[in-house]
């Protein structure tokens, strides 16, 4: 909820809002903050109907999988196909969601509590990790690989890409780097999404979120267990994602 307002800002005192604020090394931004400051361009409106739980657990999976598979990935057309890693987690549940909004089909990777969260996103087929080999397991060719774990590398999938198929992790290395010269003389390309706070990308997720995408929530936390909630994170224990409740948590 806004409390203040600069100028030229269409936002106005009282209007609900979500959104993603970037942070890094420099920005000393800090989270979990009951008020905080953020740019016009760094928040949208929050639909009517939607909760604050929910557009607040969308934000940073949601511009993460919209960024990393439409731009990134270049999933723009109907008909696609892409294979989804990390489904348990935030980024890989969302990114189900977004496929289907981009017009494609989605093959997930999970395991645990993810196969069945998977299924139930409406991923076309799911495979299991710790109970199946992923890579004789998985059926290509793919338009795009969405590695949304991080955890794997192009090489392990570029024979299951299509011509001018991407595979696309979220985490920045040095191996993105030799990957990305290595690509260079292959029909396949890759790189890494790196999440930007984009005001149409916000309001198209808003809308999505208006439209019935939900973002599957583990748990909603008071400010007091926010240790023990990323403790869970850390141990892999989260199915989606943890929101923590600012307002009703001391
Ligand atoms: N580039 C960006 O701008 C950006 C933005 C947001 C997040 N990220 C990054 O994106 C990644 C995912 O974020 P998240 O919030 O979704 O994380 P998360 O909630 O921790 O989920 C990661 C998921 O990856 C899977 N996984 C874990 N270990 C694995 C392994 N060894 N092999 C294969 N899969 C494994 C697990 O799902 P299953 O057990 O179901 O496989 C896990 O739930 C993180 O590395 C995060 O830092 C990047």
């Amino acid at each position: 909820m806004i409390e203040a307002v600069g100028e030229n800002t269409k936002f106005k005192i009282g209007d609900s809002v979500f959104g993603f604020l970037p942070y890094g090394p420099f920005n000393r931004r800090g989270s979990f903050a009951e008020v905080l400051i953020a740019s016009a361009d760094e928040i949208a409106l929050k639909p009517a109907g939607v909760s604050h739980i929910q557009a607040a657990a969308a934000a940073t999976p949601g511009l993460t999988a919209i960024q990393g598979m439409r731009d990134v990935g270049k999933l723009s057309s109907p008909g696609g196909r892409v294979l989804i890693t990390g489904v348990s987690g935030g980024v890989g549940s969302v990114a189900i969601s977004v496929a289907q909004r981009l017009g494609a089909t989605s093959v997930a990777i999970g395991s645990g509590r993810g196969v069945e969260l998977a299924k139930k996103l409406g991923a076309s087929e799911v495979i299991d990790r710790k109970k199946q080999d992923v890579f004789t397991s998985a059926q290509g060719p793919f338009d795009l690989v969405f590695d949304a774990a991080a955890a794997y590398r192009w090489n392990q999938w570029k024979g299951k890409l299509k011509a001018r198929g991407m595979y696309v992790t979220t985490l920045p290395s040095l191996s993105v780097l030799t990957d990305k010269l290595m690509s260079l003389t292959s029909p396949s390309g890759t790189w890494f999404v790196g999440i930007k706070s984009k005001p149409a990308d916000l309001q198209l997720l808003a809308s999505w979120l208006d439209s019935g995408l939900t973002v599957a929530i583990d748990s909603t936390i008071p400010l007091r267990d926010i240790t023990k909630g990323l403790a869970q994170l850390k141990r892999g224990e989260v199915l989606g994602r943890i929101v923590v409740d600012v307002i009703n948590g001391f």
